[in-house]
């Protein structure tokens, strides 16, 4: 078989993030091939990918932790390249069932990565968090501020991150594109794919949607006593067709160097925080719609302020986020009140 430089696995890529960047990767000139166990996600979110971009896209239904399932694909196809977003993302539930998370994230990762290495494809762009960071000493974050982590998941996804590195020390053939991502929100601006969480999402902006379409309530905001603009947690908001596009210029990155990279660690941020008021009144004012809030007790575990340096992503990638506030608050809307129950017909 031809070395086929534009052909990718997308692993994960019926989740949120991989179809906005299964889109971002036909846009680009890429051969798609999504592998996903649908633990999170729906056969739906595919279709409409294909629709949106106007042909089929291959799609396996398997478990990155199945290695025979995995050989399969990579004996019917030849990969320039995996970005690899499968995985599980629930900071909660990991604290309740931390082999989940361990034998998802990382062992999934392991066995992906031999599968990858038996069939020499050496191209890796991995999903990462800033997670990793913690509770941060200094703001913007780089890429070489410490990291700590204090839940399952975000330790699921450092020790990813030191296996990655302890890859490229042991051999330099690997390009191992480690983008750390920042708060993803909004939606495709067809309003055909965007974020479907199972149940009460556990993040702001599904949360605050929720509250807009009238599936829930109010919102409650955990803390207004943070030492911050307003005294709510402040985070780097980045819209997921910007977070797309950094797959895209990452991919191009990799295939444009002339000697691997290794591991090469890389946020994806705007560069500039919002608060939780911020972000409230934002929604309010581009949708029209109202959103009643309380202010609760801080959720355990959260931090005062988050949001990235996002110079090396610029320096390197030639990437930056070019999505307003306004744009992702009008895009989730669009989404949200085009399928107030997601994916599902009701
Ligand atoms: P998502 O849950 O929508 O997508 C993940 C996809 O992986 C789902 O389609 C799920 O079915 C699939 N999957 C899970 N375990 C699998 C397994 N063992 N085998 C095969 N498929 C499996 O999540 P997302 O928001 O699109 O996140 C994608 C990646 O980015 C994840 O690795 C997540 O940890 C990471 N990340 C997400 C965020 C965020 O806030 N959304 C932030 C930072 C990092
Ligand atoms: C944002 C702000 C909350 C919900 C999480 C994961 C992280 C990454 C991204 C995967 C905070 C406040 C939230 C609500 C609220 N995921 N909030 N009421 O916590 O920054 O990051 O998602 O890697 O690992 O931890 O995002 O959207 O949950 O919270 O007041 O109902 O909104 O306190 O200040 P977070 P979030």
């Amino acid at each position: 078989m031809e070395n086929n430089k534009n052909k990718i696995l997308v692993t994960g890529g019926a989740g949120y993030i991989g179809s906005h960047t299964c889109i971002a990767l036909h846009e680009a000139g890429y051969e798609i091939v999504i592998y996903d166990n649908l633990s999170n996600s729906s056969k739906e979110a595919i279709n409409r990918v294909s629709s949106l971009i106007g042909k089929p896209i291959e799609f396996i239904e398997g478990d990155i932790r199945d290695a025979e399932s995995l050989r399969k694909v990579f004996t019917a196809h030849q990969f320039f390249g995996v970005i690899h977003f499968a995985g599980l993302k629930a900071v909660g539930e990991s604290v309740a069932k931390p082999l989940m998370y361990y034998s998802n994230n990382v062992s999934g990762t392991i066995t992906l990565l031999e599968v990858m290495a038996e069939y020499k494809v050496t191209n890796l762009v991995f999903s990462s968090s800033a997670t990793v960071y913690g509770d941060p000493e200094t703001l913007p974050i780089n890429e070489s501020s410490k990291r700590s982590c204090t839940n399952p998941y975000g330790q699921s996804k450092l020790v990813v991150e030191h296996i990655l590195e302890d890859l490229a020390t042991s051999n330099k053939q690997w390009n191992l594109i480690n983008l750390r991502y920042f708060n993803p929100v909004g939606a495709h601006t067809s309003g055909q794919i965007g974020e479907d969480p199972n149940d009460i999402p556990n993040n702001l902006m599904p949360y605050i949607s929720q509250v807009a379409v009238g599936k829930l309530t109010k919102l409650n905001i955990f803390g207004n006593d943070y030492p911050t603009v307003d005294g709510t947690g402040v985070r780097d908001y980045i819209h997921v067709t910007d977070l797309a596009k950094g797959h895209v210029d990452a991919l191009r990155y990799a295939e444009h160097q002339t000697t691997p990279v290794g591991f090469m660690p890389i946020n994806l941020g705007t560069g500039k925080g919002s608060s939780v008021l911020e972000l409230v009144t934002a929604f309010a004012e581009v949708t029209g719609q109202k959103i009643p809030y309380q202010f609760t007790a801080r959720r355990a575990g959260d931090i005062a302020s988050c949001y990235a340096s996002a110079d090396k992503a610029k320096q390197l990638l030639g990437w930056e986020a070019t999505h307003t506030i306004t744009d992702m608050c009008a895009d989730t809307w669009r989404w949200q009140s085009m399928n107030p129950y997601g994916y599902k017909a009701s």
